[in-house]
C-alpha cells in the first residue's frame, strides 16, 4: 500500500514545482523573444516592417553603432516616437505608442537585444551592449524632465 502514498505526494511536488516555477517566471518578466511579439504586430515578425507604415528594424544595429545612438533606442521603446523619419530611403510619419508603463526595464532591455541580434540582418555579433540598469537611468531622466523627445534625439544622429 505504500506505492499509491508515493504516488500522491510526488504529484503533489510536481504541483508544487509547477507553481513555483511559474511564479519566478512572472517575477522575471517576458524574455525578449515574447516581448517582440507585441512589436511585431506592426513591424513583422521578420522586422521587415510594412514601407511608408511601420520602419524595418532589421538596420537598427546602424543607428545603435552611433553616438547617442544607444539612447535612442531605449527613448524609442520608453516613450515611443512621432514625427517625420527617413529610414532605408523610405518617409515615415507615424506614431508609435510608449511601452514605458507596460515594460520593465529588464524587458526593455531584453527586447531591443533581441532585436539587434536576432532580427536584425546583420545581427550584431558581440552583442548588445544595452542593460536594465541604462534603461533605469533614462526613464529617470524622462520622469524628471530632463529628456528629449524621441524624434529629437533620433534627428541629432546622422543617418545613413
Ligand atoms: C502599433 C504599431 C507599433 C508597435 C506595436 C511598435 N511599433 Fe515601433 N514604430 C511604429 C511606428 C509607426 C514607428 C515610426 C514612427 C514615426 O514615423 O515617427 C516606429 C518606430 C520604431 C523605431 C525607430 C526606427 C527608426 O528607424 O528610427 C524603433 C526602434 C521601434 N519602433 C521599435 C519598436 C519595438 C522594440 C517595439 C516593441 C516593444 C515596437 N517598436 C512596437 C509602430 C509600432
Amino acid at each position: 500500500m505504500a506505492k499509491p502514498g508515493i504516488l500522491r505526494i510526488t504529484a503533489r511536488c510536481a504541483v508544487a514545482g509547477i507553481l513555483v516555477f511559474s511564479s519566478l517566471v512572472k517575477a522575471e518578466g517576458q524574455t525578449g523573444e515574447q516581448v517582440f511579439t507585441t512589436c511585431s504586430a506592426c513591424h513583422l515578425a521578420t522586422g521587415a516592417g510594412i514601407p511608408g507604415a511601420f520602419p524595418p528594424l532589421t538596420k537598427l544595429p546602424d543607428l545603435y553603432a552611433k553616438e547617442g545612438g544607444k539612447d535612442y533606442l531605449i527613448s524609442v521603446v520608453l516613450q515611443g516616437l512621432s514625427g517625420p523619419i527617413q529610414s532605408q530611403g523610405t518617409g515615415y510619419n507615424g506614431f508609435m505608442q510608449a511601452f514605458g508603463s507596460s515594460l520593465t526595464d529588464t524587458e526593455i532591455a531584453a527586447v531591443l537585444a533581441y532585436v539587434l541580434t536576432e532580427i536584425a540582418s546583420p545581427g550584431l555579433q558581440q552583442g548588445s551592449q544595452i542593460t536594465a540598469s541604462d534603461v533605469s537611468q533614462i526613464r529617470e531622466k524622462i520622469a524628471n524632465g530632463q529628456w528629449k523627445s524621441s524624434h529629437e534625439l533620433r534627428s541629432a544622429l546622422t543617418m545613413p
